[in-house]
């Protein structure tokens, strides 16, 4: 039997999962519903599902097994309440959403009614990074140096924070994510952020710049770099411990210690691993197979949301 799903939000990265997910066998593409008529129309037709405009009406009208939420952090309204309720599982884009309380009430919904759950980091899926994980199992890490740098996305919600939570909340998030994979939960951040050289961008209210302080559970201290005043694209995360370091460059690897450096390129489509592991959980009962649960992706907003509070108060902040 294949897992029935349905989309809300068709635009940018639906496009990818949808993509994906028509390609796996095991999944039937059922409904799609998004507000933009005419984008909705055009991609059920592609896929070969029924066309909505309203959440509700898809979700009442329609059996789905799994919905993919993919709409805008701003527009996440009670969605995943309402699948939760129905027994729907789901699949959640970065970031939840912009309200921490709103989002752990929507986690304990989604624990209370027991449905497998996943969210869009995706970068825990690339074998590099798995490859990375283990290689930290048995080691101390003293200190981990990261960043997101790069241009401007032109989309209209994006450049407004009371719609995107900024960049470090909607796009630096997924090397925030990386870091936390890979270093542990964090204790307490202190942050700077300024809009400084982008301010000629209309109605652009988000920093281009803004670097965060961290301290790790374990011990271990960090920083967390974010920008989009470049014309290109630079992501990385370096952990560092004694006499080892570990860098992750995009999306490859190397080891670097006293004796030699391996370097492992990743050529993996870490998306299509993502939602392929997602329908293999629901179909074969396996949660644990979904490397980004719900919770996770909490822990990681509240980094954001906590970095970005520090950054408008000027005070430090322990989660
Ligand atoms: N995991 C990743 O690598 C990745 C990449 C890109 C975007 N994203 C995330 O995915 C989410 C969507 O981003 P995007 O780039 O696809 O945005 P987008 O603007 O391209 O698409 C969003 C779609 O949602 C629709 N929408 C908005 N409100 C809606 C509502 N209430 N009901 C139904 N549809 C609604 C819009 O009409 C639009 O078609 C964001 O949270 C973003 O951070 C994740």
């Amino acid at each position: 039997m294949k897992i029935r799903v349905g989309f809300v939000g068709v635009g940018g990265i639906a496009d990818v999962h949808l993509s994906n997910l028509s390609k796996n066998a095991q999944v039937e593409l059922v409904a799609l519903c998004d507000i933009a008529e005419e984008i909705v129309r055009g991609k059920a037709a592609q896929y070969g599902a029924k066309a909505y405009t309203d959440a509700n009406r898809m979700l009442d009208c329609e059996k789905l097994d799994a919905l993919f939420l993919c709409v805008p952090p701003f527009a996440h309204g009670d969605l995943e309440e309402k699948a939760a309720v129905r027994g729907i599982h789901l699949f959640v884009e970065k970031p939840l959403g912009l309200d921490m309380d709103v989002v752990r009430n929507k986690a304990e919904v989604i624990r209370k009614a027991g449905i497998i759950n996943g969210s869009g980091y995706c970068l825990r899926y690339l074998d590099t990074v798995a490859k990375a994980k283990q290689y930290l199992l048995d080691k101390e890490i003293a200190m981990v140096r990261a960043h997101y740098i790069t241009s401007f996305v032109p989309t209209t919600w994006w450049r407004d924070g009371d719609k995107s939570g900024g960049q470090l909340v909607e796009q630096s998030t997924h090397t925030v994510d990386l870091v936390r994979y890979l270093a542990g939960d964090v204790r307490k951040l202190y942050a700077n952020m300024e809009l400084r050289v982008m301010k000629d961008i209309p109605d652009l209210n988000i920093p281009d710049v803004g670097t965060v302080s961290l301290v790790f559970a374990s011990g271990a201290i960090g920083h967390m770099d974010t920008s989009f005043t470049q014309h290109d694209h630079r992501t990385g995360v370096e952990i560092l411990g004694r006499d080892f370091r570990l860098i992750i460059d995009g999306t490859n690897l190397s080891i670097v210690d006293k004796e030699r450096t391996i370097t492992y390129n990743s050529r993996m489509d870490f998306y299509r691993e993502q939602d392929n592991a997602f329908v293999e959980a629901l179909v074969s009962q396996r949660p644990e197979l979904i490397l980004a649960p719900y919770t996770d992706a909490m822990k990681t907003l509240e980094v954001t949301l906590a970095a970005n509070e520090s950054a408008r108060t000027g005070l430090p902040i322990t989660l």
